[in-house]
């Protein structure tokens, strides 16, 4: 005689994406407790809520104007990370400026070094372009979201 299946397997409906390591990312980003932990801290005062890091990126704070950095400082074929601002400002070639969201859009990591024409995320290896902030290595399933900036009297500000 059969067993009845149950209808909920033992397993979790959260995707868990492999690392290149093969260890199971539950490690949280700095700036997030681990899904785990939010769920088991929900069910324990019967309560459900959002941690709101989405790890979508794009800081949309409406600071439209804000300066972020001087051109100065943004070193060709680099860039800069602005954490207060959660911004990363490249200059892939001399005089064009660029800026993307600095939350890795795997989950939510602050990206903390450009290197090698690639901005890199130290959760779990992702690496972006400093030309588009195109994904290219490690879990990130998008690329940076591109931010609005103007460069104005050798400022960079938000647009
Ligand atoms: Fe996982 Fe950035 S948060 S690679």
């Amino acid at each position: 005689m059969e067993s009845p299946v149950s209808p909920k397997s033992p397993q979790t409906s959260e995707t868990v994406p492999a690392t290149a390591s093969g260890t199971a990312p539950d490690a949280a980003p700095p700036c997030c407790p681990s899904r785990r932990t939010a769920l088991a801290a929900a069910g324990a005062v019967g309560a459900v809520f959002v941690t709101g890091c989405s790890g979508d990126g794009g800081s949309g704070d409406g600071d439209s104007g804000a300066l972020l950095a001087r051109t100065s400082e943004i070193p060709v074929g680099g860039g800069k990370i602005i954490k207060d601002r959660k911004i990363v400002v490249t200059q892939p070639v001399a005089g064009d400026f660029k800026a993307f969201s600095a939350i890795c859009t795997h989950q939510g990591c602050t990206v903390n070094r450009i290197a090698n024409g690639l901005i890199e995320c130290p959760c779990h290896g992702s690496r972006f372009r400093i030309t588009d902030g195109v994904v290219t290595a490690g879990p990130a399933p998008r690329p940076l979201p591109a931010e609005a900036i103007k460069v104005s009297g050798g400022n960079i500000v938000r647009a």
